[in-house]
């Protein structure tokens, strides 16, 4: 029964504007109502009636986990919901599923146990606070040859030092979805370092991802791995290529990207869980949109760009040289730095 049909006698509705003020407070009512008990159906969340519920679910939303793990803009775009009223149909959501309460100690207990992986360089490290933290998602993206694989690399053999040397004496899992891992670049890496090559390499787990849903069931597995190898550090190279290439086309964003959300999250919560620490790298599409400065953004669109605590842009200078500039962090200065990648690895 809508609001309406109360106004209706023998099938003629009102013709004043009373009947409306009515049901706009009616309106009003039925959403306090949903404010205070928990949502069973799309319907019972704030913002939500029969015409939003029905757009969703066209859209694809149609479970509570797939609101509570969407973003404002993507329900906006989705079913023309306001951001402001989004954001309250996305914590409802979340409330129902009792995910995301955790009490303010807990946290910060939690934060108290964050480790850093260095990059090898000083520069780089200082940008992001003191390099890779645990429980954080660390992305890079920039072009071909801009140093993204490079740094993944050198954090898979620095991860496994010590801490005085910068490390968290952990394992590596390397989920490599563009063939592009290579071993004996490790072995490099690890010499120069003076380390035992072959140790090292045993410490590194590679899943090689054949496509988006293959590298999806890759981290929602991963669970068992991280225990028995004391897994440290996750590194998704790159996280979006199989997105990008699996789902083409306007129609096919929506999917695209709450399926990446909700890879991102999962990825989040091993980061969380295990207080290990997450490397992603992310390709940049052409912008023609844009005339000056650099025409290139990263792909991933807002899903990525929030869910990533440190966003690195990297650009290839001359020869050895990297720029990386930090951008969107809610706790560090925007800021840039020139690294080198060598022979022997990442290098001020
Ligand atoms: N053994 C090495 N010694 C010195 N420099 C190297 C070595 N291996 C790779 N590099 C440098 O790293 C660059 C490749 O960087 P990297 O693979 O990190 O690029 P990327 O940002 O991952 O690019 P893509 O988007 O193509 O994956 C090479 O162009 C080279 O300059
Ligand atoms: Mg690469």
């Amino acid at each position: 029964m809508t609001p309406f049909s109360l106004f209706k006698r023998k099938g003629k509705p009102f013709n004043s504007a009373a009947p409306k003020v009515v049901t706009l407070v009616l309106m009003a009512v039925v959403e306090m109502g949903k404010e205070g008990k928990k949502a069973k159906e799309l319907e019972d969340l704030p913002g939500v009636g029969e015409t939003t519920a029905e757009k969703l679910r066209a859209a694809g939303y149609d479970s509570m986990e797939k609101i509570a793990t969407s973003s404002p803009h993507e329900l906006e775009e989705a079913a023309g919901i306001g951001v402001e009223t989004a954001k309250k149909t996305i914590s409802a959501a979340r409330d129902a599923l009792e995910m995301g309460y955790e009490s303010a100690d807990n946290v910060l207990e939690r934060r108290k146990t964050i480790g850093r992986i260095t990059t090898g360089s000083k520069e780089l490290d200082g940008l992001i606070g003191g390099g890779v933290e645990t429980q954080s998602i660390t992305e890079a993206f920039g072009k071909y040859s801009s140093g993204k694989t490079q740094l993944g690399f050198q954090l898979a053999v620095n991860v496994q030092k010590p801490k005085e040397q910068g490390g968290l004496e952990g394992g590596v899992l390397f989920v490599d979805s563009e063939s592009t891992f290579r071993p004996e670049r490790i072995k490099q890496l690890a010499e120069a370092a003076g380390m035992d090559a072959d140790k090292v390499l045993k410490n590194i787990q590679i899943a090689k991802a054949v496509n988006s849903d293959h590298q999806i069931l890759l981290i929602d597995k991963a669970e068992e791995l991280i225990k028995e190898h004391n897994i440290r550090l996750i590194i998704v190279d790159s996280l979006t290529s199989h997105f990008r290439a699996d789902y083409v086309g306007r129609a096919a964003l929506s999917e695209r990207q709450q399926k990446l959300n909700k890879h991102i999250h999962a990825l989040q919560r091993l980061a969380d869980s295990h207080n290990l620490a997450i490397y992603v790298t992310n390709q940049v599409m052409d912008n023609p949109g844009i005339l000056f400065g650099d025409p290139t953004t990263p792909i991933g669109g807002h899903v990525l760009a929030h869910a990533a605590t440190y966003r690195l842009y990297f650009r290839k200078g001359k020869e050895e040289k990297r720029v990386a500039r930090l951008v969107d962090s809610p706790s560090m200065p925007e800021g840039e730095c020139v690294f080198r990648v060598t022979s022997e690895g990442l290098k001020d």
